[in-house]
C-alpha cells in the first residue's frame, strides 16, 4: 500500500492586525490509501485549518504538504486547480450548492469543468446521485431539498469526478440525529464502493469512531485517540 498523503512538520500561522497566531505546530501525519481517518477536537483547535492546508486553499508557514503524489504546499495557486477538480472531493458543514442549478446540474458541474462532454457529465453525476439515493430530486432545485438531501446532493458532488481522497469537515454538522446517521453511513459506504480515502473531521464521537484511524486535534497539533 502507498501513502496518499504526507504531511511533514507542517505549522500555521496567521498574522492579523499585528498580531500572530500559531495554530499548527509541526504536525506530521502519513494515510495510507483506502483508510479512513477522523480528527476531532475543541472548537478552533485547527482542524479546518489542516483540510484547508491539504486542500491548499491556503498556505502552510512550515513544512510540506505531498498529497496524491502533488506536493500541494509547494505549488501556484492556478496549478491547484486539476487536483481540486479530479483528485480531490470535499464536504463541508454548509453544502454550498448553487441555488440557480437544479440537483443533477450542481453535481454535473464539476464534471463538466474537468472536460467532460454534456452527456459523459449527466452520465456520471446521475450515476451518482443514484448511488446517494437522489434520483428522484434530479430536477429539485436546492431550496427546494431537506437539509439531509442538500447534504446527499453535495456527497454525489464531491465524488463525481472520483476523487482519490475526501476531505470531510463536518459533513453533519447541520443535521438532526436521523439525517446525521443517513449521511454517515452513506459517506463510509461511498467511501468504501469508490475505495478513496477519508479524512473526516466532526465534533461527534460516535461518528469519528467509525474511521479506522481516530486523532485528536489538540495543543496545535493531532494525536491519536
Ligand atoms: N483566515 C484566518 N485568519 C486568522 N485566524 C484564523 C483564520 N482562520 C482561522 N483562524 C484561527 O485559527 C484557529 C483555528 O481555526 P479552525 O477554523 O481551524 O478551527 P476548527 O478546529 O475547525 O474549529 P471549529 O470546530 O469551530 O470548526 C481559530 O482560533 C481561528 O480564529
Ligand atoms: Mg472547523
Amino acid at each position: 500500500m502507498s501513502s496518499i498523503l504526507q504531511i511533514q512538520n507542517v505549522s500555521k500561522k496567521y498574522h492579523t492586525q499585528g498580531e500572530s497566531l500559531l495554530v499548527l505546530d509541526g504536525v506530521n501525519l502519513s494515510v495510507e490509501e483506502g483508510t479512513t481517518l477522523s480528527i476531532v477536537g475543541e472548537s478552533g483547535s485547527g482542524k479546518s485549518t489542516l483540510l484547508h492546508l491539504i486542500a491548499g486553499l491556503d498556505n502552510v508557514s512550515e513544512g510540506l504538504i505531498i498529497s496524491c503524489g502533488i506536493p500541494v504546499s509547494e505549488l501556484e495557486e492556478e496549478k491547484l486547480t486539476d487536483y481540486r477538480l479530479n483528485r480531490i472531493g470535499m464536504v463541508f458543514q454548509f453544502h454550498f450548492l448553487l441555488p440557480e442549478l437544479s440537483v443533477l446540474e450542481n453535481v454535473m458541474l464539476p464534471a463538466w469543468m474537468s472536460g467532460k462532454t454534456r452527456q459523459e457529465a449527466e452520465r456520471m453525476a446521475r450515476g451518482l446521485l443514484d448511488e446517494t439515493g437522489m434520483n428522484e430530486r434530479l430536477y429539485f432545485y436546492p431550496n427546494q431539498l431537506s437539509g439531509g438531501e442538500r447534504q446527499r446532493t453535495a456527497l454525489a458532488r464531491a465524488l463525481v469526478n472520483h476523487p482519490r481522497l475526501i476531505l470531510a469537515d463536518e459533513p453533519t454538522g447541520n443535521l438532526d440525529e436521523e439525517n446525521s446517521r443517513v449521511v454517515e453511513d452513506l459517506l463510509f459506504r461511498l467511501v468504501h464502493d469508490h475505495q478513496s480515502t477519508l479524512i473526516l473531521v466532526t465534533h461527534n464521537v460516535h461518528f469519528a469512531d467509525r474511521a479506522q484511524r481516530r486523532y485528536k486535534m489538540e495543543n496545535r497539533n493531532l494525536w491519536e485517540r
